[in-house]
C-alpha cells in the first residue's frame, strides 16, 4: 500500500499487509452472500477432487467451499490475510502454504486450481503471470483446471491524451465519499487502481496498488505456453456469454488428458 503505511504492518507481507487485513472482510461487495455463493457454485461444480487456491486471502471463497466439503488448499503471500481464514466456517480445513503463486510447490495433485478477484494482475511483469501458469500447470492432474476471475482492461474508456478511468465516484450523504479510479500505462501494460477515501471529518485516506493487465488472449497465449488450452470463457459466475461488452472474465484452461 503506498500512502498509509501502518506501524503494524510487515513489509513481507506486500499489498495486503494488517491493516489492510483487518477490513478485508467487511460486509457487502465482494464479500456479499450472493456474490460469494455464485462463485463458490461454479467451483464446486467443476471440482473433482483436491483443488488449490493460489492467493487465497482471508479464504473469502475458499472456507465457503471447504465448507461444503471439497478438500481445499491455499497458496498466500501475506501471513496478516492467511491469519483470517481459520476463524470462518469450513477454514479449519483449508490448508495454507506461505509464499508466492509463481513459485511456491504444494504437495499433491489437483484438479483444480483457481484464482479469482483479479489478482493475477497482483504480479506486475508478463514473466511472472507466465509463471503463475506454469506453476497452475505443475500443479494440476491430467485433464485438470485452471480458472481465473479478471477484469477486462478498461482501455475502451480511455481517449487519446488520457491515462486515467474513474471507476467509482460515490460521496457519502455525511460528507465524506469514496473515489476510486484506474491509471494505465499502455506502454508496459501496467497499472494503478487507486482509491480516496473521506471520512465525514473531511480526513483522507489514498491507497495506491499496482497491477499489469493483459487481454483474455495474452492469457491464452500464456495457457499455451503452460501446456493448458481454454476450455471455457464466461462474463461472470452466472456463466453468461463472453462478448465484446463484457467488463470482466471468468476463463477456464484445461491440462491435456494422460494418454
Ligand atoms: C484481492 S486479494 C484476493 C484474495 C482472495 N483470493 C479473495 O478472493 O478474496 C489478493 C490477494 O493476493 C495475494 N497475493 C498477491 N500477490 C501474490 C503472490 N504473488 N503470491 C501469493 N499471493 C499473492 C495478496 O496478499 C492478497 O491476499
Amino acid at each position: 500500500m503506498i500512502g498509509s503505511a501502518k506501524a503494524e504492518d510487515d513489509p513481507a507481507d506486500g499489498w495486503f499487509p494488517e491493516s489492510v487485513a483487518a477490513g478485508y472482510d467487511n460486509p457487502g461487495g465482494e464479500n456479499a452472500p450472493e456474490v460469494v455463493t455464485r462463485a463458490v457454485d461454479v467451483l464446486e461444480d467443476l471440482a473433482d477432487g483436491p483443488v488449490l487456491e493460489f492467493a487465497v486471502g482471508t479464504g473469502r471463497i475458499a472456507a465457503p467451499l471447504a465448507a461444503r466439503g471439497v478438500p481445499v488448499h491455499g497458496i498466500e503471500l501475506s501471513r496478516a490475510m492467511a491469519a483470517r481464514i481459520a476463524g470462518k466456517p469450513g477454514g479449519d480445513a483449508v490448508e495454507v502454504v506461505i509464499g508466492d503463486m509463481a513459485t511456491t510447490r504444494v504437495a499433491g495433485r489437483f484438479s483444480l486450481v483457481y484464482l479469482v478477484f483479479n489478482t493475477i494482475g497482483n504480479v506486475t511483469t508478463q514473466d511472472g503471470q507466465v509463471d503463475v501458469f506454469r506453476n497452475a500447470a505443475a500443479h494440476l492432474r491430467p485433464g485438470g483446471l485452471f480458472l481465473v476471475e479478471v477484469g477486462v482492461p478498461d482501455l475502451r474508456r480511455l481517449p487519446p491524451g488520457q491515462d486515467t478511468v474513474p471507476f467509482t465516484v460515490a460521496p457519502g450523504a455525511d460528507g465524506g465519499g469514496y473515489v476510486g479510479f484506474d491509471r494505465y500505462d499502455v506502454v508496459t501494460q501496467r497499472f494503478t487502481s487507486n482509491h480516496v477515501t473521506v471520512s465525514p471529518d473531511g480526513q483522507g485516506r489514498f491507497r495506491r496498488i499496482p497491477f499489469r493487465y493483459a487481454w483474455p488472449a495474452e492469457l491464452d497465449l500464456m495457457a499455451r505456453i503452460a501446456g493448458m488450452s481454454l476450455k471455457h470463457r464466461w462474463a461472470d459466475w452466472d456463466r453468461s456469454e463472453f462478448t465484446a461488452e463484457s467488463t470482466k472474465h471468468v476463463s477456464v484452461w484445461e491440462t491435456a488428458p494422460s494418454a
